[in-house]
Order: C-alpha cells, then sequence, then structure tokens
C-alpha cells in the first residue's frame, strides 16, 4: 500500500490555542526555518524574513499584547477584558515567529511574494506539526501598528505577514467539517 506522508500530516494538522509549559530543543526553529525556504517563489525574489521571539522576549510580546489591548479598548470605549488572559494566550508559547514580507515597488511582485510567504508560513506549520509541535497562526493585534514594528526593528520596506505562535501542544483541537467535494469542484472535460 502507497504511503502519503505529506497528504496524513496535511489532514492531521490542527491549530493550536494552548501549550505545554516546555521550550522547544535548540536547533528545531532553525530546522522549520529551512524548510519554509523550500516554498515555490516566483523569481526567486525569497521575499521572507524571519524574526524569532522566544526566551524572556516572550514574556516582553506578552506585556506589549497587554498593552496594545489596554490601548483598543480605550480608543474603542469598550471594557479591556481579561488582560491576564490576552497576556497568558502569549506567553504560554514557547516561540514565537514573525513571517515578515520585504515589500517589493510592483504591485503583481508584492502579491507572489506575498503568496510565497503564506505557503512558507503553512510549510513551517506542517513541519513542526511533524515533530510534534503545534502552532497558531496569528493576522491579529500581535501583527498590528507601530509598537509591534519597533518591537521587530522592521525595516521601512518590510511588512508582518503574520505570526506563528509555537510549542507543545496542551490540547489538539477537533477537525472541522468541510463542504463536500462536488460543492466546491467544477469539472470541464
Ligand atoms: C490567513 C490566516 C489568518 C489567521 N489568523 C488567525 C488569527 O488571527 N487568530 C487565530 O486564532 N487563528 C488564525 N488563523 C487560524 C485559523 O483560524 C485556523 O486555521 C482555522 O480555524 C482552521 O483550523 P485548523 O488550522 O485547525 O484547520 C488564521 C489562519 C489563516 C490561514
Amino acid at each position: 500500500m502507497a504511503s502519503h506522508p505529506v497528504a496524513e500530516t496535511v489532514r492531521q494538522r490542527r491549530t493550536v490555542y494552548s501549550f505545554r509549559p516546555e521550550s522547544l530543543p535548540e536547533g528545531l526553529i532553525e530546522d522549520l526555518l529551512e524548510a519554509a525556504c523550500h516554498v515555490p517563489n516566483h523569481k526567486h525574489s525569497q521575499p521572507w524574513r524571519f524574526v524569532v521571539v522566544r526566551g524572556k522576549a516572550v514574556g516582553r510580546l506578552a506585556d506589549l499584547r497587554v498593552e496594545l489591548q489596554r490601548e483598543r479598548a480605550a480608543k474603542d470605549g469598550r471594557p479591556v477584558g481579561d488582560l491576564a488572559a490576552f497576556r497568558a494566550e502569549v506567553a504560554q508559547a514557547a516561540a514565537v515567529v514573525y513571517v515578515v514580507q520585504a515589500v517589493a515597488e510592483d504591485e503583481k511582485r508584492r502579491q507572489e511574494d506575498y503568496a510565497s510567504c503564506m505557503i512558507a508560513v503553512y510549510v513551517l506549520q506542517l513541519v513542526a506539526w511533524e515533530r510534534q509541535v503545534g502552532a497558531r497562526w496569528n493576522t491579529g493585534q500581535l501583527t498590528r501598528g507601530e509598537a509591534v514594528r519597533s518591537f521587530l526593528d522592521l525595516g521601512a520596506r518590510e511588512e508582518i505577514a503574520c505570526c506563528l505562535l509555537l510549542g507543545y501542544p496542551e490540547q489538539v483541537p477537533p477537525d472541522w467539517s468541510r463542504k463536500p467535494l462536488q460543492d466546491v469542484t467544477r469539472y470541464i472535460e
């Protein structure tokens, strides 16, 4: 019987929302990033840049998340919510990997580069999953605004594509149901 390990990993991977308080082995993040650099990439522009937040810096990023929540609540005139929970969401991660796009002048190039960055994020997630490491893709507060840019020390022509919170899963959410294939597919023969 043929074995299809990639297809299996694709099916089994889940977004992980809670992590065990365990650090990642030396070199693991580098292995993930190295794999991510092998994605399809038109013109071989290699637009991805990675900023790895780990060690004590994860706590500083968690503090920043709390500040951002406070600011947003004040601006919108809404209750600030459970700040300890906002902090814990970030602080529980063993590392946070930012995928940053080097932004090209040309619009078409920017679109294609963004696509490559997104594929890199997915590969990173899949290879992590193969090593029993879970990831949560984030495009929320942690990826927006000047304070985050400054924390990451980004250059003027670098944009945050997203960040991935990484760690050993405490819990793996159940799978969710997809539309039947016939509802999303047309054949032309
Ligand atoms: C472009 C993109 C942005 C996402 N942004 C967030 C986010 O900001 N916060 C979050 O919790 N999950 C985010 N996710 C994760 C999705 O919510 C998650 O993939 C979805 O619920 C399906 O679950 P699964 O990954 O276990 O299949 C994002 C996923 C993608 C592809």
